[in-house]
Formats: structure tokens, sequence, C-alpha cells
């Protein structure tokens, strides 16, 4: 088809769609062209509920008005402002809101689009720490098997999720992984963390043994492992891994791209954990996944020990673009006053333990293995069909869509639930029921 005829703007050819079976979609198209609230809206007029948040970011639910207003006047306002060298006052008001809803002296922002650039953000920070003080030694990282931090060169490396890596080559040197924290035979149908499991953060002294804890630079760990099928954390063990750095001098890196604004009932789940790490990656719901924004909390001694040097260089060889962007600095602010305004943090704590009920209610349907609700978000495990890993989990993802009016996240065989934080229990008991049929219809 030539690439002037009319019809070719309607083809699904050209896009190359991400984390997409891209010949499926394009056989059976999936499209929203409208969203509100809970729901999806589809050009057929249906509307589907949202029981992923989008991918985990709408937390506030679809098209909130103060938020879409915001957007609309910083976009005739200020469009762009050059992120280097300059600034704008919402960049630093919004840091400041920030540095005070964040746990201990986790004070200095840095920003960046998305969750992926917040990671590489992050390492490249603890590096230059390091070397800041003397200790430029400190070069390894160690992240978990089953983690997921974006797909750039330094999150897949420091990842620990097998088909996003095995075609990357070499990716980041240095880097070692702590065991996953998952363990069904131990942890099966936990209600939020499980009893068993918070001694395998010991295994990070084992890792330092054999490496010198003085060659690690940081240790980066998502608090509950979000896309490898929710898996919260053993009671203890983000608090055993906070000690076992702390002790060795080596940073301690939470990614809360998924588990920031509110997710866990808390801002940032390291208040729940009793934690301070000294960076905190954040994204999604910053923007309530309106406009692409993320960043990285840093502790104030981190950007102190940057502060010198000559005064007209920058402290950091490292930016984007889009750092703090008018429109996303705009949209954030609008999210975190809905957050607290409407109360949305508490309510995802007041809904937790219903939640989890509502969740566990799915035990006993045809081949489910395991039910993990934590805060406002749930893996349900899947036994395989007949077809192979993930054929079960892909028909109810398309058949969700096309029979159930609901939109589900899915990895492999293992459904994530995790609703808006607007969402109400009827909205819950009714993404339950759905999926209650299409375990049964897929059995
Ligand atoms: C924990 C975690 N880290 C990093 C990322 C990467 O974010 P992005 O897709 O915005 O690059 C994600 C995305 O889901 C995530 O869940």
């Amino acid at each position: 088809m030539a690439k002037t005829d009319p019809a070719h703007t309607n083809s699904l050819a050209a896009y190359w769609m991400p984390f997409t079976a891209n010949r499926a979609f394009k056989a059976r198209p999936r499209m929203f062209v409208g969203a509100q609230g809970m729901h999806y809206l589809t050009a057929d007029n249906r509307h589907v509920i949202d029981a992923t948040s989008g991918l985990y970011c709408v937390n506030a639910g679809h098209a909130h008005p103060k938020i879409v207003s915001a957007i609309q006047d910083a976009a005739g306002r200020l469009d762009y402002a050059p992120a280097f060298q300059f600034g704008h006052p919402e960049a630093f008001e919004l840091s400041n809101r920030l540095a005070l809803m964040a746990p201990g002296d986790l004070d200095n922002v840095f920003y960046a689009s998305s969750g992926s650039e917040a990671i590489d953000t992050a390492l490249k920070i603890a590096l230059s720490y390091h070397r800041r003080r003397g200790e430029g030694h400190r070069t390894r990282f160690i992240g978990r098997e089953r983690g997921y931090h974006g797909v750039g060169f330094g999150g897949i490396s420091v990842g620990g999720m097998s088909a996003n890596r095995k075609v990357y080559g070499a990716m980041l040197s240095g880097v070692d992984h702590l065991p996953t924290t998952y363990d069904r035979a131990h942890q099966a149908f936990s209600t939020a963390e499980p009893g068993w499991g918070g001694h395998l953060a010991d295994e990070l002294e084992r890792i330092l043994a054999l490496h010198d804890p003085s060659n690690i630079a940081a240790v980066i760990v998502e608090p509950v492992a979000g896309s490898t099928g929710c898996l919260p954390p053993p009671k203890g063990y983000l608090e055993r891994l906070r000690a076992i750095t702390d002790k060795h001098g080596i940073l301690l890196i939470l990614d809360e791209v998924i588990t920031a604004f509110g997710r866990l009932g808390h801002v940032f789940a390291a208040e729940r954990y009793g934690i301070v790490p000294d960076m905190v990656a954040f994204a999604k719901g910053l923007t309530n996944g309106a406009v692409p924004m993320s960043g990285v909390l840093v502790r104030g001694g981190i950007y102190a020990a940057h502060m010198d040097g000559a005064e007209h260089l920058p402290e950091l060889y490292h930016g984007y673009t889009y750092s703090a962007h008018p429109l996303a600095t705009a949209a954030a602010l609008a999210a975190l006053d809905v957050y607290v305004g409407e109360g949305l943090i508490e309510r995802a704590a007041t809904l937790e333990p219903r939640f989890a009920e509502i969740m566990l209610s799915l035990r006993g349907a045809p081949g489910v293995l395991d039910i993990r609700p934590i805060g406002l978000m749930c893996g349900i495990d899947l036994a395989p069909s007949q077809g192979g890993v993930g054929v079960r989990g892909f028909a109810i993802m398309e058949r969700a869509f096309h029979e159930e009016d609901l939109y589900i996240r899915v990895g492999a065989d293992t459904l994530i639930v995790a609703p808006p934080l607007i969402a109400t229990e009827d909205d819950i008991a009714s993404i339950r029921d759905r999926l209650a049929r299409l375990i049964v219809a897929t059995a």
C-alpha cells in the first residue's frame, strides 16, 4: 500500500506495539477511545472496567477533572521550559511537596519521564555518590530474581525477568541477584506479607562475602515485586535488607514505581515497613498516569555529597530534555492534591482487608494455585492450560475485554488486579465475579 493512501492511516500495520503480541492484537484489536473514573470506553460504546489502573498508574481514576484542567492550563501557560540550567516554579514546588511527604531525610528529587529512566538515574547516582566520597571501588549492584526495573540496560541488568534479558547480550557488568522471596509451598494464599521468608534477606550477606562489601554500590528491590505477579515481601525481609546494607555502607534503592502514591495504603511503601531507603524511584501514580513523569528521591546526604567543585559546572552529568516538564509537574501537583484532598491513600488502607477477602474468595476456582493480595493489588496464579505456559492467561485477557467488559493485566498465567484507589466494594466484587467466570471458562 502506498504511504499516501488515506486508508493507510487507519491501518494497524505501522505501529510496533510494546510488550504486545502484535500479530494477535492486529487480528483482533482491543482499542480504547475514552476513559472516565473506573472505566474505559470503546468505539462500540462499551464501558470496560479497569481492574489494573491502566498499568498500575491511574490511582485516582481516569480523567479526574482537577488533573485534566491542571494539564490544560499548563499547556497554555508554559508549554516547555528548558530542563538544563533553567527552571520553572512548579518543579521546585513539586520537589518540596514530595520531600515533605517522603519518610526520613529523603529530601531531594531528580526527575525523569519513565520508570526505566528513574532506575537508570538511581543506579548512576549511586555510582557518582560513592566516587564523590572516594569510594569509587563500589561499582557492583545487587538486584533480585523476579525483579522488574523497567527496560533500560541498567534496569534489565538488575532485574530478574529472564525473557526481558535473554536476547540483550552482556548488559551491565558486575550485577548479582538475591533469590526471589516467593515460595508457593510456604506462602500460598497468604494475606499481605507472608510469615515465611524473612530469612531470605540474609542471602545478601552471602553475596557480599563473595565480592567483599566494599565493592558493592547498591542493592535495588521493589517492596512488592509487581510485574512478576505481585509478590509481597515476607515479614521482616525489607527491614533486614536495610540493616545489612546499613552495616556495610551500601545504598538501598527501593523501586516504588508501582507502590508509591497509595497502592499499599501509604504514600510510599517504605513507610509501611518503617524503613528509610537511600533512594526511592517513583513514577506512574505521581501524575495519575496522565503525563509521563518519574523521579528519584535521594537522602539529603547524597545530594550534599555532590555540592562541591567548580560552581559553574553541573554536579551530576545526567538529565533528560523532559526532566520536570511543565505539563508533568502540573499533573503531579494536581494528582497529589487529589490523593490528599480526597483521602485516597487512607481509602486504600481501609479497603485493604475487604479487598483481600474478595480476592481470596476465588480460592477453589478451577486451577487457582495462589492468590496474593496486599494493599490494593493482588496476583492470582492459574495453572497453565494444555496449550502451554501463558496460553490461558492470554485467553483470559482477550476474553475479559471482548466478553466481560473487563481490562486486566496478565503476566503468563498470573492475573494482576490493582484497581484505581477510588474503587468501591461493588466494583471490586464485580471484577471478582467477571474473573470467576473467565477462570471457569478457561479451565
Ligand atoms: C517496579 C517497576 N520499575 C520500573 C518500571 C518501568 O517503568 P516504565 O515502564 O515507565 O519505564 C515498572 C513498570 O511497570 C515497574 O513496575
